[in-house]
């Protein structure tokens, strides 16, 4: 570039303009876990109905952990199949950030106990708390690490065993949940040469405490006294998450210069089939660009949104190039959303 500053030429130098480091989806898997429990057989158990879990929540059915099977297994599960999908190997990574709420113990974090169980010889691990948008906040701390040249290779897990937290007499919480697991692999790259922006454009991430009461565990590892069980307020719950979210998603696509039109995906939390059909109208996206897996899985808090991208990814609907919006609510409240690239 030459500029001409009262007659004397003068050379600038080139301007070099810094490739923009982004968080880029490598690989996803999911685990879940081999016992299958039906509504017809809960309903053997509790006072409930096929009829009433189906309509109500679209539920057919939940996976509930074995014995063997823990927070650490089936994170670990979940993590093998996604290292396998991008073909890059445990030695590779930098770092292990896993979202859940019902841990193998206070102590290691489970994501420390996943580096392990994976043979990671380096990096670092440790859990991030913020239940049903658990993984929306664990995509937020590793894009940030990314993005400031930390690491350069990630694995981002929810991983969740909500069936030993749960109250299997209250008929109003026992049929909503499942468990198991889902990872991401995610790497350091350029974010933009294609002309369109990939990788992980944005994260955002809410929490409001003056309505803790309304969906918590009732205990802790922490105490003697309880272990702790799941409590819901419902009807509360299901009225908070249809307006964060929609506020959430807004947010997200403004903040991109984005409008709903751009979307090619919704991967939204899996709670309930009502919230997931009014967020997918909300954003005008037909059913058949809305990945549902609540009918199969139940709501596997943290698991549920990777879990729902692997399955994308895996049958081929969810492609390179695809942008894809992912939303969650849950206890805290904690609520998020995440817009992707693939
Ligand atoms: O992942 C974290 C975020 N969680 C959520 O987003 C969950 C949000 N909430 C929901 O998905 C829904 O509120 C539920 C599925 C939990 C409940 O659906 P609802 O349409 O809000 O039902 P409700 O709580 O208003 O209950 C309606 C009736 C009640 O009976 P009465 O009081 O009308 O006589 C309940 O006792 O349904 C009864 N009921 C059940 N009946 C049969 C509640 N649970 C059951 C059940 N089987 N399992």
């Amino acid at each position: 570039m030459i500029n001409d500053i009262g007659g004397l030429l003068l050379a600038a130098p080139a301007v070099q303009t810094a490739p923009v480091i982004r968080s880029l989806l490598a690989g996803a898997g999911g685990y879940l876990p081999r016992r299958v429990l039906g509504n017809e057989e809960l309903a053997l158990s509790v006072d409930t109905s096929d009829a009433w879990i189906r309509e109500r929540t679209g539920i057919r059915q939940r996976h509930i952990a074995g014995p063997d099977e823990t927070a650490c297994s089936m994170g670990a599960a979940a993590a093998r199949s996604a290292l396998a999908a991008a073909g890059v190997a445990p030695q590779g990574i930098d770092a292990v950030i896993v979202a859940t709420s019902t841990p193998d113990q206070a102590f290691p974090a489970t994501a420390v106990s996943i580096q392990h169980a994976l043979g990671i010889p380096g990096g670092f691990g440790f859990d991030v708390s913020a239940a049903c948008t658990g993984f929306i906040y664990a995509l937020g701390v590793v894009d940030a690490f990314i993005r400031a040249g930390q690491i350069r290779r990630a694995l981002v897990i929810g991983t969740e065993v909500y069936s030993r937290i749960l109250d299997w007499q209250d008929r109003t919480t026992c049929v909503l949940f499942g468990d198991g697991a889902g990872a991401i692999l995610l790497t350091a790259g350029e974010g933009s040469g294609t002309g369109a922006d990939h990788g992980l454009l944005s994260t955002h991430l809410h929490s409001d405490g003056a309505h803790a009461d309304i969906l918590y565990v009732d205990g802790a590892v922490g105490r003697r006294d309880r272990p702790g069980t799941l409590r819901m307020n419902g009807r509360e719950v299901f009225r908070h998450a249809v307006a964060r979210m929609a506020e959430v998603v807004d947010e997200a696509l403004a903040a991109n210069n984005l409008t709903h039109a751009d979307l090619d995906w919704l991967v939204p939390h899996q709670a309930n089939l009502r919230i997931i059909n009014a967020m997918g109208r909300r954003l005008q996206l037909p059913p058949e660009r809305v990945i549902v897996t609540v009918d199969r899985h139940a709501n596997t808090s943290a698991a549920s949104i990777p879990l729902a991208l692997a399955e994308g990814l895996a049958d081929g609907r969810i492609r390179p190039g695809h942008l894809v919006l992912m939303e969650a609510l849950g206890g805290g409240l904690t609520w998020g959303s995440a817009l992707l690239r693939v």
